[in-house]
Formats: structure tokens, C-alpha cells, sequence
């Protein structure tokens, strides 16, 4: 068998850069347009509770609540049936060059979904024990394995005696959905997709009380395989567990799951494979050993800091909207105004990247450093500044306006101009490579996607205007930022007023 070719982040980076003037044409084939939502034929999903009530929580409440004892070890259908819809539901229908679709509680790149859901329950009421996909479409669960399936999820898992966990919630992503538009830069859509769709699920989880723990690093083989999926089309990129009865004894092999089963990671009629995209994924399926020292990014940009001001928690409940409502009416909101940010929002915002989301934040999400660029604040010159999360603190790195310079850098969104505040996921590509090897690349991507959704969710309690941003022109950008040689932006989410909306 021939061996996939070794690539490392730097050169999946570089490789899908894009530069000014070499863009060229791609004609999008609508004929080929992938499915949104996965099927398996002659598998009827199991119907989960409409209607099902929702934490009345403030979102810094639940943003802020690490550490907080689990209150909740037992689980029901309702109670799963909210947390997946808060993670992934449908919220709104849109006009799409395609026809009509809906939009979902995350944000995705191109609105091309490429995420999908997995759960592994055992002994929930009213659910056989086993493992399911969840239908986004028909709100429920289609079972693929049946069984407690702990052990098997237990094995995935480093470190010899890992605890069974009780629920089991994976994350995958299909390579074609995303690839039919983004061709070989896809990679970073599938990787930020799902890191927004991670932290949905994590804030859901914590407002319903469960105490969740994230795994980035698993076998992916052995994952992809319980998962049933065909991994030249779809891979699973995270899973996240909640402790509880699980058993952890081994039952012998599982069973493969089947054409009918793997077949359903195919979604359009004549897809293509990008071979880079391919190569990064197996590339990054050598698990690392942990670094000795985990790099703190922000000393590794080739960006000269200042002295550091601690950010201080906010008003009680800053915002109009509660958590839940933040995630229904969440929406990307392009039409910003050149008005000022107050200077409370912005420090909510800040706060909010701050908080701690696990009880013990694994390592990896430091793979990403968060910096903001600053265009209209109250309280705050004009400039860029880095946020250093573990101790809530920010410093100023330049003065200057360059919202406009950043918008045309961002393929000339010029919409983006006017936005109060543009906030930058940067990371050091050989730091990454040297850490973790390729398997970085998928940290640094996914806890930018992670942050994006929080100032997504943010914005929308406060009034603000949100909008991810994945396509500009990368070393534009490199150079806008004063990053050093090895550093890139990774993504970028502007957040501001917009036109007829209040921050009150
Ligand atoms: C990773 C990522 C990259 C994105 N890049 C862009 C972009 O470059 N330009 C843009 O206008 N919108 C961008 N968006 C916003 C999506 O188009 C938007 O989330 C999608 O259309 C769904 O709409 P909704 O966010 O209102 O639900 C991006 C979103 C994500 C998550």
C-alpha cells in the first residue's frame, strides 16, 4: 500500500494560502451541490421531544461556570433533545442560490454544514442502549450500533484505564461538503466548523448542569470505525464525554457497520477527494507526545508587548438576551455601522473569551492566541491588542486604525471596514509543528472555531453585530498584523454595532 506523504502545518498553511491576483475562477457546480443533512436508507430515526424547555441562564453565567460541581449525574430524552437542539438546530430559512435552506443554531463557513453529530448513550430511559447519529433534519437519533458501547469509547481514548464515560457525544466532519466550494483550503473550514460547533455543545451542556470533558487527541481509526464512517469522506475530528454508568469491560470486536452505514459519508453525485486535505488529516493522526513546556503563543508571534491590565468581570448580567435566546437568534450580521462599541460590551467580550469553559482547560487550547484589533471603542485607542486568556489580561501592540487595511485584506469585504472591532486567531506554525506535529494544526483551528462561537453568542446577547471570517488573502494579512516569518491569522470575527440594532 502506498504511504500518504507526511505534511506539517506550515505547509498545509502555505499550500492554502490565498494570495492576491492568484485566486483565478471556480464555478461552483450547483448540479453537484453535497447534501446538507446525512441519511441512511431504511434506518427511521428515532423522534426526540419537541418543545423541550430551555436553562433560563444568563450566557457569562454559563460562559463563567467551570469549576462549579456537576449538579446533574442522570439524563433523560428531553434533556438531550434541548442540548442537541441549542447545538445544532435549525433556527432560520434563508434564500440560497441553490433553493431555500435553513440555518442552523452554529455558524458555518459558506452555510455548507459540513459537522455532524454521533452520540454513544447507554442506559438512558426511554433510548436503547447504543450508538446513534443525530437527524438535524427530522430532530432525532437514527441508531447505528446497539449496545453500551463505554468500553469501546473508553479504548479510543490515551492513557491506559480510562474511565467509561456515560455520554459520549462525537464530532465529525465530510471532507466534500466544504471541498465542493473551498476546494483544498476546506481543511481550515472543517477544523473552525467544528470547533463552533464544539463549543455550542459544551455551553449546552454546562447550562443543563453536566460536567463535560473534551478529547482532542483519540485513535482515529478506532473512532472512525465505531462511528461506522467511510473515513476517505469522513472523519471524526473531536469527541466530548459526560461521566456517568458506563461499563467498562471489553466485549470483544465490534462489528463493522456495513456498506449501507458507511455509504451514507457520501453526499453529492461525482465527488472529488483534494489530496492535500487528506494528507493534513493523516498527517495529523500520529499522536503526539505531550510537550514539555506548552508554548504560550502570544510571546511567539514576533509581536512586541506592552504592559498587561487585568480584565475584570463584568456587570452581573451583561446584555439583553439569556444564553438560550443568545443561541436562537444567532445570526452573522454583516450590515455594521461606524459607531462606537461601548466600553463595557467590549470588556464582557473580552471576559467572556477569557472564561474558563472545562474545570481544567487541556493544554491544546493554547495552540491559538486571540488578539483584537480595535477601530471604534469607547475607552480604547485605536490599535491591535493581545488577550492572554490564563491570567484575563490584554496588552497593546500597536496604535492605529486598520480596520479598513484588514477588510481589504479579507478579499475585499469592504463591509467589514466599519465593524468596531475585529478579533484575530493567530498562531506560530512552526511552534505548532514542533509542540504537537501536525496534530497542532487541528488544535489551533479547532479552539479558533471555539472562540468564534463565543463571540458570536456574545455579540448576539449584547445587541452587536458578528461575522466569521475565513477568507483573506494570508500573507496580507501576516504582514497588516507585523507577525513574525513562521506566524499566520488564522481567522478573524468581527463583531460591532449594526444598523437597527440597540446595545442598550
Ligand atoms: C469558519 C467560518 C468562516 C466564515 N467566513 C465568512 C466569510 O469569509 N465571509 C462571510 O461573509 N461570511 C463568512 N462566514 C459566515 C457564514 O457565511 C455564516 O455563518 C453562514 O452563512 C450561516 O449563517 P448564520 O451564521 O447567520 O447562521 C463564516 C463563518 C464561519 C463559521
Amino acid at each position: 500500500m502506498m504511504q500518504t506523504p507526511h505534511i506539517s502545518c506550515a505547509d498545509y498553511h502555505t499550500r492554502t494560502s490565498y494570495e492576491r491576483g492568484g485566486l483565478g475562477g471556480h464555478h461552483l457546480d450547483w448540479g453537484n451541490q453535497p447534501a446538507l443533512y446525512k441519511a441512511y436508507p431504511g434506518r427511521d430515526p428515532v423522534l426526540l421531544p419537541q418543545d423541550t424547555a430551555f436553562p433560563q441562564k444568563g450566557l457569562w453565567t454559563v460562559l463563567a461556570e467551570s469549576g462549579v460541581p456537576p449538579k446533574r449525574t442522570s439524563w433523560g430524552l428531553e434533556l438531550l433533545s434541548g442540548i442537541l437542539g441549542l447545538t445544532y438546530g435549525l433556527t432560520a430559512r434563508a434564500p440560497h442560490p441553490g433553493g431555500d435552506i435553513y440555518l442552523r443554531s452554529v455558524a458555518s463557513a459558506g452555510a455548507l454544514y459540513p459537522c455532524e453529530i454521533y452520540v454513544a448513550a447507554p442506559g438512558m430511559p426511554g433510548l436503547e442502549s447504543g450508538l446513534y447519529h443525530f437527524s438535524i433534519a427530522r430532530h432525532g437519533l437514527t441508531p447505528l450500533r446497539t449496545g453500551d458501547l463505554s468500553f469501546a469509547v473508553a479504548e479510543a481514548l490515551p492513557g491506559s484505564g480510562r474511565e467509561a464515560p456515560g455520554l459520549t457525544f462525537f464530532i465529525s466532519a465530510i471532507y466534500f461538503r466544504s471541498a465542493w466550494k473551498y476546494r483544498e483550503r476546506s481543511y481550515r473550514y472543517h477544523l473552525l466548523d467544528t470547533g463552533h460547533l464544539l463549543e455550542n455543545l459544551l455551553l449546552a451542556l454546562k447550562a443543563q448542569g453536566l460536567d463535560a470533558s473534551v478529547f482532542w487527541d483519540f485513535d482515529d481509526a478506532t473512532v472512525n470505525g465505531l462511528l461506522g464512517l467511510d473515513p476517505q469522506k469522513e472523519v471524526c475530528l473531536t469527541l466530548c464525554t459526560v461521566p456517568g454508568t458506563g461499563h467498562s469491560e471489553a466485549r470483544g470486536d465490534l462489528p463493522d457497520l456495513g456498506q449501507t452505514v458507511t455509504g451514507a459519508s457520501r453526499v453529492a453525485p461525482r465527488e472529488r477527494g483534494y489530496p492535500v486535505v487528506e494528507q493534513m488529516h493523516a498527517s495529523g493522526t500520529v499522536m503526539p507526545s505531550p510537550p514539555e513546556k506548552v508554548p504560550a503563543m502570544v510571546d511567539r508571534l514576533g509581536l512586541v508587548t506592552g504592559q498587561w491590565a487585568s480584565i475584570h468581570p463584568p456587570d452581573p448580567r451583561p446584555g439583553a438576551l439569556g444564553y438560550a435566546d443568545a443561541v436562537w437568534k444567532r445570526r452573522s450580521r454583516r450590515n455594521f455601522v461606524p459607531s462606537p462599541m461601548p466600553k463595557s460590551a467590549l470588556e464582557a467580550l473580552l471576559y467572556g473569551l477569557c472564561a474558563r469553559s472545562e474545570q481544567k482547560p487541556p493544554d491544546q487550547s493554547r495552540a491559538a492566541c486571540t488578539g483584537f484589533w480595535v477601530g471604534n471603542a469607547e475607552g480604547y485607542d485605536p490599535g491591535l491588542y493581545l488577550l492572554d486568556a490564563p491570567s484575563c489580561s490584554r496588552t497593546r501592540v500597536k496604535t492605529g486604525m486598520f480596520t479598513r487595511k484588514m477588510a481589504h485584506t479579507c478579499l475585499d469585504q469592504m463591509w467589514l471596514a466599519p465593524a468596531a472591532v475585529h478579533f484575530l486567531f493567530m498562531s506560530n506554525l512552526a511552534v505548532l509543528d514542533h509542540a504537537w506535529g501536525a496534530r497542532g494544526y487541528r488544535y489551533a483551528m479547532m479552539a479558533a472555531g471555539r472562540m468564534g462561537e463565543r463571540l458570536y453568542l456574545m455579540a448576539t446577547a449584547l445587541g452587536l453585530g458578528c461575522c466569521g471570517i475565513g477568507a483573506f488573502y494570508d500573507t496580507e494579512a501576516q504582514a497588516l498584523l507585523g507577525l513574525n516569518q513562521d506566524s499566520r491569522m488564522l481567522y478573524l470575527v468581527a463583531v460591532g454595532p449594526v444598523k437597527g440594532r440597540n446595545t442598550g
